[in-house]
């Protein structure tokens, strides 16, 4: 029996930290429904659930849309019958100070990276519900606590996003639904190799800048998305039954200290 046998669990972001995720689930006996606004990624996970042998939906959906959550968690629940697991990992990382950043972008950050986590718990929670109970775990980020310069919109959408997730937690606990965040340090995926590329994307040295980026870290290297997806399934699982409300730092202890080298 695997951990997640005749769970269903929906993933929103198709890859990195949410490919790596939905793999973890689905390896760990999840049925998968996958939500992501990247055509390619989704084509290639859906073809390589389905030869897998893993139950996958693959939709292609922007999260930060009700109507578009709305249908994906309806499609989902009518293809595998209910809804257990939630992860929200879609995410986008704008640049920008509260000066640079104009107003459809700071927008865009709150309504893809804190409202898609508001509008998969407003339509996925009755469905948790209606099945007894369930796990949520809200990717953050270590922004979320100590935030770089020229992050403005993205460093406080991480910060709103501990918050909902106690709000989540405390408003849902009597009906079974665990409600826990992660925030990663510097994970090797796609938004990880936007930031080594530079603001203009015109850094091309990814693997320097990746090397740089782990010397920040007292461990030394930067960590890896299979890294966070096994936290994640964990979170997910009945191991972590009593774990609700809380925010679950996987950086290499890069927030531990002060001026480390
Ligand atoms: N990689 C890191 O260093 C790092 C560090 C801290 C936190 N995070 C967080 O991890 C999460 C996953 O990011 P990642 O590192 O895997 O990068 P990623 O770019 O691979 O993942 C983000 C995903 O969100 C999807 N997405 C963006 N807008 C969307 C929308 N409107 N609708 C649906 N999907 C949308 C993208 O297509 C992409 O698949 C994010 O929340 C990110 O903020 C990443």
């Amino acid at each position: 029996m695997k951990d997640f046998d005749g769970k269903v669990a929906l993933v929103t972001g198709t890859t990195g930290i949410g490919l790596a995720t939905a793999r973890r689930l689905a390896a760990g006996g999840a049925a998968i429904i996958a939500c992501g606004i990247d055509r390619a990624a989704n084509a290639a996970l859906k073809a390589e659930l389905e030869s897998s042998g893993a139950g996958a939906l693959v939709i292609g959906a922007d999260v930060s849309v009700p109507d578009q959550v709305r249908d994906a968690v309806a499609a989902g629940v009518e293809r595998f019958g209910g809804l257990d697991i939630v992860v929200n990992s879609a995410a986008v990382h704008p640049y920008g100070t509260a000066v640079s950043t104009d107003f459809e972008t700071w927008n865009k950050a709150m309504s893809v990276n804190v409202g898609s986590i508001y509008l998969t718990a407003h339509f996925g929670i009755p469905e948790m519900v209606r099945r007894g109970g369930g796990a949520i775990v809200n990717v953050a980020s270590v922004q979320g606590f100590a935030c770089q310069q020229n992050v403005a919109a993205y460093a406080t959408t991480k910060g709103a996003i501990h918050t909902l997730t106690r709000a989540l937690a405390l408003d849902h606990a009597r009906s079974g639904i665990r409600v826990n965040s992660v925030s990663p340090g510097s994970i090797r995926t796609p938004i990880l190799e936007k930031a080594a590329r530079g603001e203009n994307g015109t850094d091309a040295d990814v693997e320097a800048a990746y090397k740089r980026f782990g010397e920040a870290h007292p461990i030394g290297r930067i960590g890896e998305p299979e890294e966070v997806a096994e936290l994640i399934a964990f979170l997910c699982s009945s191991k972590a039954g009593f774990c609700t409300g809380a925010d679950y730092k996987i950086d290499g202890g890069l927030t531990a200290g002060i001026g480390v080298k």
